[in-house]
């Protein structure tokens, strides 16, 4: 990898910014879906009967990977192993927080090779603190961090009890909102952090009263719509400044772009058949805080 500005700092953008919204460079966790198929059905958006194009797959991952590495963000790789075609959903595989990694803990028995695989890799590259969670998670698929708080999804995969497993580990107010559709099994398909402070996201995906925790929590949140949801616009990686999100996601990008960001389209479709989108695919590496 290039030698460049260290994680977290301020990626100069090349004009004028009238928005004043400030991009941050981010390291991210991906894996290549070499071994992606859609053999099993965990989630509605699975069938296996109509399967899905490895080789496609692979295709627009590839494309998602050069826009983080166009963005200025660093892009770290773990390997695929063969017989977990979902592992290319990152996200999943771990929350990592203040350098410290809140293992995951699959819902699933056709993933749950997968955390130790994480897990193993993140020991091994720079994120030794690693705990063994003993309640069910699905790592950032239900755990979005923002800077004050982390924002935790429960109802169809990641257990309450793990809310408050990651509280105590990672030291940070962790708040339940819970999923009521299961098109929207996962928090990161119906939200997403913008920058370390706002979120946007498509409130029919939640029970009321975690709508009403999220409106209390974000007066100014971007609001998706039913359609902006369905093609899995909400599974979006925001750096401050740029969004990168579903093609599809029509509404949502002019919405965005309103709001003075920058949208970066993305075709992850191929992906879609098996409920991911950007942000399932994408697991964010944040370091401990340099020692002063
Ligand atoms: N097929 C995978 C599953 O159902 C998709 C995971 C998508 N990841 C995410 N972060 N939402 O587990």
């Amino acid at each position: 990898e290039p030698a460049m500005e260290p994680t977290g700092a301020r990626i100069a953008s090349p004009a004028l910014e009238p928005s004043g919204r400030v991009a941050l460079r981010r390291h991210y966790l991906m894996c290549r879906p070499d071994h992606f198929a859609v053999t099993y059905a965990i989630n509605p958006w699975m069938d296996p009967a109509a399967g899905a194009d490895a080789a496609l797959a692979v295709r627009q991952w590839e494309s998602l990977r050069s826009a983080y590495l166009a963005l200025g963000h660093r892009v770290s790789l773990i390997d695929p192993v063969e017989g977990l075609p979902d592992m290319v959903f990152a996200a999943n595989g771990a929350l990592v927080v203040g350098g410290r990694v809140y293992g995951a803990r699959f819902a699933h028995p056709e993933r749950a090779a997968e955390g130790p695989a994480y897990a193993d890799w993140l020991r091994r590259n720079g994120f030794p603190d690693v705990l063994e969670a003993a309640h069910t998670n699905e790592g950032e698929g239900d755990f979005l961090a923002l800077d004050h708080v982390i924002l935790a999804g429960t109802g169809f995969r990641t257990d309450l009890a793990a809310h408050q497993e990651a509280q105590e580990f990672l030291g940070r107010p962790v708040v339940t909102l819970r999923l009521v559709d299961p098109r929207f099994y996962h928090l990161d398909t119906a939200l997403f952090p913008l920058g370390g402070d706002n979120v946007a996201y498509y409130p029919g995906a939640f029970s009321s009263g975690s709508r009403a925790v999220l409106e209390r929590l974000f007066p100014d949140a971007v609001i998706a719509s039913a359609g902006d949801a369905a093609v899995l616009g909400l599974n979006a990686v925001c750096d401050g400044r740029n969004v990168v999100v579903n093609a599809e996601a029509a509404g949502l990008i002019e919405t965005l772009r309103r709001h003075g960001y920058h949208p970066v389209p993305v075709d992850l479709s191929e992906l879609r058949k098996a409920g991911g989108g950007p942000k399932c695919c994408t697991l964010e590496l944040r370091e401990a805080p340099a020692l002063a």
